[in-house]
């Protein structure tokens, strides 16, 4: 599994280290002299395998993280703000002109997805674009919720005009695995709806932000957007301590946002729009099409060498059916293609974290010694920046495997003969995000379809599990996610219904018709944005 590492063409090369040292404050890229961190790839560049230094990136600290919290808070003024009170055709105005000076940017933001992560070409690009799509159907589903309030509603004698208002300042966090997408999933349709922000990417795929920097500056008034770099704890922990974050959204980790949660000294004022993570099943039953199963549950495992929130991370198949399972899956996954991110046809990468073959390999060691067996050839084989998955079976809930979001490239099987035990272990779970079903038979189907919509919240069936496409809900039950995410609900899910309401009377009447002929009240408005 040695990769060739003197044959990176041209285009993929890295000629210039990219050193961050500027941070965007209250419309300010303001310049760091601190402390700061390599940004490494995992990837080499030389035939001797060596990590690749990308360049570094800030160090903040509280004080940093404070001015930028001051800087939201000073643009949402108490709700009086600029942003806040914009008509929602200038907000997306602003909207369009970030969007349209970010394509400029996809070639490189592209080539750092794929060094500072290991994402793939295909799947770099696509990330790239799937983001630009996102914003632009969140700015026309903006434009439609606009339309639906251009109006006025009447009960019981009252009127009423309906919007939905800002909540206030949203600190933002992404997630290492989607760096751009899931990370402006939440940034974008928090700034249109009115809030401010302050924003941190994540541990890996920051460098990407840098080129995206100067088109938040330009684009939004000041203290709109706040940008910081640096750990989660030195700058995330000291502006929720203040009390005055309104809405924490966050992709990561239940611990990690635990943690920030408890740090806000009036939990009743937060706001939680969260995405955790996942132990997402498959469930194969005995009269499932196998090639097209194999398939999915290839996609499901491996792609982005499982490092998504929505991966399978546990197989399970039918007793009458396991042995020819196991046996097409695990020559299917040794035939896969590892790979530098750009290498043509490639499916396995580098992995960005650089402990991680090693904690996959202590998952894999407690299962061996636990009773499991290895079912591929290649799985578990070890180079500098990666492990092959290994298909295990059978795999029991004592084993770390079984309980663990591994996160990475180990793919636990466990075989059942009775449909209650995937389901009572499903019920059992912690999380509770999607299942992938496999089978044809609609009297077994039906049934499971209804328990288990009530276990997750997306069954997929006989396809694996996935966020996309970005129109559909994203959330989950239980430690798996809190609100929900689409083009849709974000929008609804980053503001809060506020409305106008008065007395049918003449004088309330006239007051109101005259309101509306000034024009001067952007939230008071029955203008219809086409
Ligand atoms: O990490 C979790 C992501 O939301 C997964 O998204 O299903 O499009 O890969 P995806």
């Amino acid at each position: 599994m040695k990769m060739s590492t003197n044959s990176i063409s041209e285009e993929f090369q890295i000629k210039e280290q990219i050193h961050q040292r500027h941070y965007l404050v209250n419309g300010e890229l303001k310049e760091w002299k601190g402390n700061t961190s390599e940004v490494i790839s995992t990837i080499s560049s030389t035939p001797e395998y060596a990590h690749t230094v990308l360049g570094s990136i800030p160090d903040m600290g509280e004080k940093e993280a404070l001015d930028a919290l001051d800087a939201a808070l000073g643009a949402y003024d108490q709700g009086q703000g600029v942003w806040p009170t914009m008509k929602v055709k200038d907000r997306i105005e602003c909207m369009e002109s970030f969007v349209e000076k970010m394509k400029r940017q996809r070639e490189v933001v592209v080539k750092l997805l794929m060094w500072e992560i290991g994402k793939s070409l295909p799947d770099s690009q696509k990330e790239f674009d799937r983001t630009v799509e996102y914003i632009e159907d969140t700015i026309e589903e903006y434009k439609e919720l606009d339309r639906s309030s251009a109006k006025f509603q009447k009960h019981q004698g009252v009127y009423a005009h309906i919007r939905r208002g800002p909540l206030g300042v949203v600190l933002c966090l992404g997630p290492y695995n989607y760096p751009l997408n899931e990370t402006f999933a939440l940034l974008i349709p928090a700034i249109i709806m009115g809030n401010t922000t302050v924003f941190k990417p994540a541990k890996h795929g920051v460098l990407l932000i840098t080129p995206l920097l100067e088109a938040f500056q330009s684009s939004f008034p000041k203290g709109v957007v706040n940008i910081l770099f640096g750990r989660g704890r030195a700058v995330a922990a000291p502006i929720m301590q203040t009390g005055k974050v309104d809405v924490l959204a966050l992709i990561g980790n239940s611990k990690s946002a635990n943690a920030l949660q408890d740090q806000h000294p009036k939990s009743n004022r937060l706001r939680l729009v969260l995405g955790l993570e996942a132990k997402n099943p498959a469930i194969i039953l005995p009269d499932a099409d196998l090639d097209l199963t194999i398939d999915e549950v290839i996609a499901g495992t491996t792609s982005f060498n499982g490092q998504r929130c929505t991966a399978l991370k546990v197989v399970y198949v039918h007793e009458d059916i396991k042995d020819e399972f196991l046996k097409r899956f695990s020559k299917a996954v040794d035939a896969l293609k590892f790979g530098n991110p750009w290498d043509d046809g490639v499916k396995l990468t580098p992995l960005p974290e650089p402990g991680k073959p090693a904690y996959i390999q202590e998952l894999l060691d407690d299962a061996l010694a636990k009773g499991a067996t290895v079912h591929n050839k290649k799985g578990g084989q070890q180079s500098d920046n990666y492990i092959w998955p290994a298909v295990l079976h059978p795999v029991s809930k004592d084993m770390r495997v079984y309980e663990e979001e591994q996160f990475g490239p180990i793919i636990p099987v466990l075989s059942f003969k009775d449909i209650s035990q995937p389901l009572d272990d499903m019920a059992e779970s912690n999380y509770g995000q999607q299942v992938s079903l496999f089978g044809k038979d609609v009297y077994t189907l039906s049934p499971l379809i209804d328990t288990l919509a009530n276990l997750v919240c997306r069954v997929n069936l006989n396809s694996s599990c996935q966020r996309g496409p970005d129109v559909y809900p994203f959330t989950g039950r239980k430690d798996s996610a809190q609100a929900t995410l689409s083009v849709h609900d974000a929008l609804r899910s980053f503001s809060i219904r506020t409305f106008v309401a008065f007395k049918d009377n003449e004088l309330n009447n006239e007051t109101i018709e005259q309101l509306l002929e000034a024009k001067v009240s952007n939230f008071l408005s029955t203008d219809y944005i086409l």
